[in-house]
């Protein structure tokens, strides 16, 4: 079915996306704010596709058919809002408008209910895949209401990366949902390369191997469980030399990690939401110390370490204990990134179907891996599940491993290695599992310095101990 869309916001993302959609058959009506990108566009790649160039505002709304739709382009934020200030008020009723940015889900919020007064539809999509994905089939997250999805939806699964039959593109929820979903999305990314970092630098300097060889390690990897985007392209980054100095390329580059939110956002809903999300927040903060130049110096040059050369008789073996800690890692990484939607889908009132998300997951985005089929598995066979780690399979897969695992933090810990995400994850593991937590004498101080109360476990109720007097315990 071939279908009319504008597409405002040309840049590489807009662009590769407006392209796909004319590969596809879609008549793509173009704009951008200046209009030598548009130009630019059709001069290059016109042969592709129907596409219809249009110089100003007006003339990209008035060249579309009602009910018209339009996806934006642009970068989230300030820029999207200027975007929607302009178009809208010249847009008429049952119009649908999408954000394909990588908006804050409550900013989507907001937009959705300003622009359903005015009678239109909103659709915030989150699009994962980077630019290539953008162009070859992204993984596509739309929210927005089912009559708004309706109009849509298949013109977004038509451009969408297909998994065994099944297009990479299914309606997330209502209002802010497919932009929430995107932003733990790429939680999980940041949580994600922080272990792949992690388990590189371990066998670096656990093991002493060159980049290039570990690279071969990741390709070798990417053929069992943990078969992922990420680990592959890993592999040639780590096999890639600098062209110049002749040097592993990882080692030209300086070592502090950007960052342009999405990872902190997801962190900060978390912390709203009273989600343990520590290996995403872990992840965060890895970038935000890896940028503390000055910090870094100055401790450089003071800071002492064990004074251990790690000393490891079995390579093969370590090797496989770094398997293991990576795959156990991940799998709490992304258990934890569930949870996150769970309970914000809770929250927001939104009916996400986690199975579904899953699978759509699996082709098209930066997180794709093999092992989200088990995931969509978990969540429609067990569909209360509390968390993807009690489930038969995970449990194993995280059992397996977990002598490696601890091997692997301990080890690091012993000489002087960060790992804040194997340790993180390790750590919620065995939170989680135990039976008894410390937390107890936390409930203990907080009455004693505050009156706050605590439960018993033994009966109902709440109580306070009279700390200051004879230490008699009274109902609060
Ligand atoms: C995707 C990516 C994409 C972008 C990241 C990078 O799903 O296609 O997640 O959205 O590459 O936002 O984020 P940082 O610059 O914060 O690492």
């Amino acid at each position: 079915m071939s279908d009319q869309i504008g597409v405002t916001g040309l840049a590489v993302m807009g662009a590769n996306l407006a392209r796909n959609l004319a590969r596809h058959g879609h008549q793509v009506v173009l704009h951008n704010r200046s209009q030598a990108r548009t130009d630019a566009l059709v001069e290059a790649h016109g042969s592709e596709g129907d596409f219809v160039p249009t110089g100003s505002v007006a003339d990209f709304v008035q060249t579309l058919q009602r009910p018209r739709k339009i996806i934006i382009m642009v970068k989230a934020g300030a820029p999207t809002d200027a975007v929607i200030d302009e178009i809208a008020p010249l847009l008429e009723e049952g119009d649908v408008l999408m954000d394909g940015g990588n908006a804050l889900f409550t900013d989507t919020v907001r937009r959705t209910e300003a622009l359903t007064a005015q009678g239109l539809h909103f659709v915030g999509t989150g699009i994962s895949g980077g630019e290539e994905g953008a162009l070859n089939g992204p993984s596509i997250m739309p929210g927005g209401s089912a009559e708004a999805y309706e109009l849509v939806g298949p013109l977004l699964e038509s451009i969408a990366a297909v998994v065994d039959g099944e297009p990479c593109c299914t309606h997330v929820g209502e209002s802010g949902a497919g932009h929430f979903v995107k932003m733990v999305h790429n939680g999980i990314e940041y949580a994600d390369m922080q272990l792949i970092a992690e388990a590189y630098d371990l066998l670096r300097q656990g093991l002493g191997m060159s980049p290039a060889e570990i690279g071969d390690v990741f390709a070798d990897w990417n053929t069992g469980d943990l078969s992922s985007y990420l680990i592959e392209i890993t592999a040639q980054v780590l096999r890639h030399t600098d062209a110049e100095t002749g040097a592993p390329f990882v080692d030209v580059v300086v070592d502090e990690a950007e960052q342009k939110g999405t990872g902190r956002w997801t962190v900060q809903s978390a912390l709203d939401l009273g989600v343990p999300v520590s290996g995403i927040a872990e992840a965060v903060f890895a970038r935000a110390l890896s940028g503390h130049r000055e910090q870094r110096r100055a401790a450089q040059q003071v800071l002492p370490g064990p004074g251990t050369t790690w000393d490891i008789d079995d390579r093969d073996a370590f090797v496989e204990s770094v398997r293991q800690a990576l795959y156990a890692s991940k799998v709490v990484a992304y258990a934890q990134g569930f949870d996150q939607i769970t309970q914000g889908a809770d929250q927001y009132g939104w009916d996400i179907d986690r199975a579904a998300l899953a699978r759509i997951w699996r082709g098209g985005c930066i997180i794709r891996a093999d092992f989200l089929d088990r995931i969509a598995q978990v969540f429609t066979d067990e569909p209360d599940v509390t968390t993807l780690l009690t489930n038969d399979y995970f449990r194993a897969a995280v059992s397996a491993g977990q002598e490696g695992w601890r091997q692997v933090v301990a080890g690091a810990a012993r000489n002087g290695v960060p790992v804040p995400g194997f340790g993180s994850a390790l750590s919620y593991y065995d939170g989680l599992r135990a039976e008894r937590l410390p937390a107890s004498l936390i409930q203990g101080l907080r009455d004693l310095f505050g009156a706050h109360t605590y439960q018993r476990v033994d009966k109902e109720g709440s109580f306070h101990t009279m700390w200051g007097e004879d230490g008699r315990e009274v109902p609060a």
